[in-house]
């Protein structure tokens, strides 16, 4: 028996999701390609990593106690209804190794992150993608998700605000598919992560509605947050019945105790380095808005989120070409093509401080006049 025929044909088929942030060792580039804090992290965090070093040769606290503690504090949820994961990655791969059988229909709005879709088909889940019409700015519309719950649907995924697109759903929408799942027996898995750095959070998060919803699973995670995806932290919300199963099922040790100790402390003391970036996004993206729409001569919709996903059509680039076209300058943006036809047409790029963002719109100038000029 050859080892293909040993593996399950699942993992045969297997092709690793791709991402952004793929700048490793090249300081001189920027990376915008990534959706994290763009005041970066907080100050104080090479102190608190420091601290928590000091604690190596224990094994970290396999219950993330005070980790859980800090989070309950932070969104006035119990303890019970908390898990956490080495980033928000791991819960999303927990999520159908508990509740997905082979077989299961699984639906997701196309394009979303990739790393749903990734860990639904290694379950042997048979997804059905509902595609994002493209002439409407690729808004989710809660009544097609609702239409597709078909019998055997065993969950559907909402991004919120979306990966890739940037487009987000108001809390009544979001509750609507939460309720109308309820109503078919199907699980809804809620990615806030990208949400915490939108002046919209507190009016959008759907955190306080998972006592009352035994269907809702959100994920949110420090990474975004605090601009720390090097270190891997994430937190998950759901009913106690539902986190206690997920908690069984999780890898051991699955946080050490420097992420618990770092993990803890922003949680509980830098709350306000977030609340800055919130404030300062607002007015920074409507700039960027404005100068992307002046350099490229186009028309650019202010995004629901911190970062664009940009139509390419004035600059006759793909989106690869226009990665490798912004790079050439030190800036790296998301080539979309990996999210599927229209996305090979868009790019991805976040906003950060005014500085920062200036470097940007250079870049950008440099490869719209380089362009024009062929
Ligand atoms: C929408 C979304 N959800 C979840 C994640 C996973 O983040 P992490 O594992 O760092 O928490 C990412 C990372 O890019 C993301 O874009």
């Amino acid at each position: 028996m050859s080892i293909e025929d040993r593996v399950r044909p699942e993992v045969r088929a297997m092709v690793r999701p791709r991402h952004g942030g793929d700048v490793w060792g090249r300081l001189e580039v920027k990376d915008f390609s990534s959706n994290v804090n763009p005041l970066g992290p907080p100050e104080r965090l090479g102190d608190y990593i420091a601290e928590a070093a000091r604690d190596m040769e224990n094994y970290p606290d396999d219950s993330c106690a005070e980790l859980k503690e800090a989070i309950s504090a932070r969104y006035d949820v119990p303890s019970s209804s908390i898990i956490v994961g080495a980033g928000s990655a791991e819960l999303i791969r927990l999520f159908p190794e508990v509740f997905v059988r082979p077989g299961d229909r699984v639906v997701m709005p196309r394009p979303t992150f990739s790393e749903y879709g990734f860990a639904c088909r290694l379950m042997g889940a048979d997804i059905v993608d509902l595609p994002l019409p493209e002439s409407d700015r690729f808004r989710l519309d809660a009544g097609s998700m609702i239409e597709e719950m078909a019998p055997g649907t065993r969950s559907v995924y909402v991004c919120n605000p979306n990966n890739p697109t940037a487009r987000m759903l108001a809390r009544k929408e979001v509750m609507e598919v939460v309720s109308e799942a309820a109503r078919r027996d199907i699980m809804v898995f809620l990615d806030e992560t990208l949400l915490e750095l939108s002046e919209r959070d507190r009016d959008v998060s759907c955190v306080q509605e998972v006592e009352g919803h035994d269907n809702l699973f959100i994920i949110r995670s420090f990474t975004k947050s605090f601009a720390m995806p090097g270190i891997r932290a994430g937190y998950g919300f759901g009913n106690p019945g539902l986190i206690r199963f997920m908690d069984a099922a999780r890898l051991s040790w699955n946080l050490g105790t420097l992420e618990q100790r770092v993990a803890t402390r922003l949680m509980s003391e830098e709350q306000g380095h977030v609340r800055r970036a919130v404030n300062m996004l607002v007015d920074e993206k409507e700039r960027m808005r404005g100068e992307i729409a002046r350099i490229t001569s186009s028309k650019v919709e202010l995004t629901d989120s911190y970062f664009f996903f940009h139509h390419l059509d004035g600059l006759d680039l793909s989106s690869g070409q226009f990665r490798e076209a912004m790079l050439r300058h030190n800036v790296l943006v998301r080539d979309c093509s990996s999210f599927g036809p229209p996305c090979h047409s868009y790019s991805r790029f976040c906003v950060k401080t005014r500085e920062k963002d200036d470097e940007f719109l250079d870049a950008l100038q440099l490869v719209v006049d380089e362009t024009v000029g062929r």
